[in-house]
C-alpha cells in the first residue's frame, strides 16, 4: 500500500509521514524532497528561476511515477498537489493507495506558518500575523473542496505528532 499524505502547509505532513513510516515499517518519500534532488536545486529556487507552472508540471509528473512505482510507502506531498493537473483524481483512482488529510484550522496554521514561512515561496512575502490569517483563510477555502476528498481525514489540532500517528492507525486498520 501507499499511504499519501495531503493538507495544508505545516499541517505536519512530513514530520508525521516520517514517524507513521517508522510505526508501520515503510519507506517514507517526500515529493517537493524528491523535486529537490531532480532539480538539484530547492523549491524556492524552483519558483524562482522557472517559475510556478514549471514546479506544477514536474509535481504532477513525478506524482504520477511514484504512485506507480512504489509500494509500503508512506508518501508526503505538497500542499497544492492535490489541487491542480487533476491530481487529486490520479491519488484517488491508484491502486492500492489510501489518501489522508491532515486537518488543521486557520489558527494552528497561522501560529505555525509565521515561524516556517521562509522556504515556502507562496507565503515568504507576508509580515503581519493579520495578513497571515488573510491569505491563508482564503487560500484554504479554495483548496478544501481538494483536501476534503481524502478517504481519511485526521485533525492535527492541539495534538502532539504521535496522538496523530495514533489516530491514522486507529483509522486505517
Ligand atoms: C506549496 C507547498 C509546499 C511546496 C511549495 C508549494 C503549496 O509544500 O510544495 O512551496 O502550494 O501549498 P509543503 O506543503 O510541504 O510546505
Amino acid at each position: 500500500m501507499i499511504i499519501v499524505l495531503i493538507g495544508y502547509m505545516a499541517s505536519g505532513k512530513t514530520s508525521i509521514g516520517k514517524k507513521l513510516a517508522e510505526k508501520l515499517n515503510y519507506n517514507f518519500l517526500d515529493l517537493d524532497d524528491f523535486i529537490e534532488d531532480r532539480e538539484n536545486m530547492s523549491v524556492t529556487d524552483v519558483f524562482k528561476e522557472k517559475g510556478e507552472i514549471y514546479f506544477r508540471k514536474q509535481e504532477s509528473h513525478y506524482l504520477n511515477r511514484l504512485l506507480k512505482s512504489k509500494n509500503n510507502t508512506i508518501l508526503s506531498v505538497g500542499g497544492g498537489t492535490p489541487c491542480y493537473s487533476g491530481n487529486i483524481d490520479v491519488i484517488l483512482s491508484a491502486k492500492n493507495v489510501k489518501s489522508i488529510y491532515l486537518k488543521a484550522s486557520l489558527t494552528t496554521l497561522v501560529n505555525k506558518l509565521m515561524s516556517k514561512k521562509a522556504t515556502r515561496p507562496l507565503i515568504a512575502h507576508i509580515e503581519t500575523t493579520e495578513e497571515m490569517t488573510a491569505f491563508i483563510g482564503k487560500h484554504l477555502f479554495e483548496r478544501i473542496q481538494f483536501y476534503n476528498q481524502a478517504e481519511i481525514k485526521v485533525s492535527i489540532d492541539n495534538k502532539t505528532k504521535d496522538d496523530v500517528v495514533e489516530d491514522i492507525i486507529l483509522e486505517l486498520f
